[in-house]
C-alpha cells in the first residue's frame, strides 16, 4: 500500500472511537464521509478518528473546527458540514 497523499488537506473532522463513543462512531463516520464528499470536501477535509475526548457524557462526540459536538446522529452531518465549511459567514 503506498503513503497517502494529504497535500490537499486543509481541515478536519474529528470523530471519538472512544467506549462510550464507539457504538455510533463508525455510523457517524460513514455520514461525514458521505456528506464531505457530496459537498466537494473529499480531498480538502480529513476524517481523523480520536480516542476518548473526556466529553463521554454527550456520545458520541466530533470536533469540528475546535467545537465540541456531542449526542450526534448520522442525520447531522449534512447540516455540519454546511455550517463549518459552505457557510459564508465567518464569525
Ligand atoms: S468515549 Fe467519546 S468522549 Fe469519551
Amino acid at each position: 500500500m503506498g503513503k497517502k497523499d494529504y497535500s490537499q488537506v486543509q481541515d478536519f473532522v474529528f470523530v471519538c472511537t472512544g467506549d462510550d463513543c464507539k457504538p455510533d462512531s463508525k455510523s457517524l463516520q460513514k455520514a461525514f464521509k458521505d456528506s464531505l464528499e457530496r459537498s466537494g470536501f473529499k480531498k480538502s477535509v480529513k476524517i481523523i478518528k480520536t480516542k476518548c475526548t473526556g466529553r463521554c457524557k454527550e456520545a458520541p462526540v466530533a470536533i469540528i473546527k475546535g467545537e465540541w459536538l456531542g449526542e450526534l446522529r448520522p442525520s447531522d452531518a449534512d447540516r455540519l458540514v454546511r455550517k463549518h465549511f459552505l457557510s459564508t459567514d465567518k464569525q
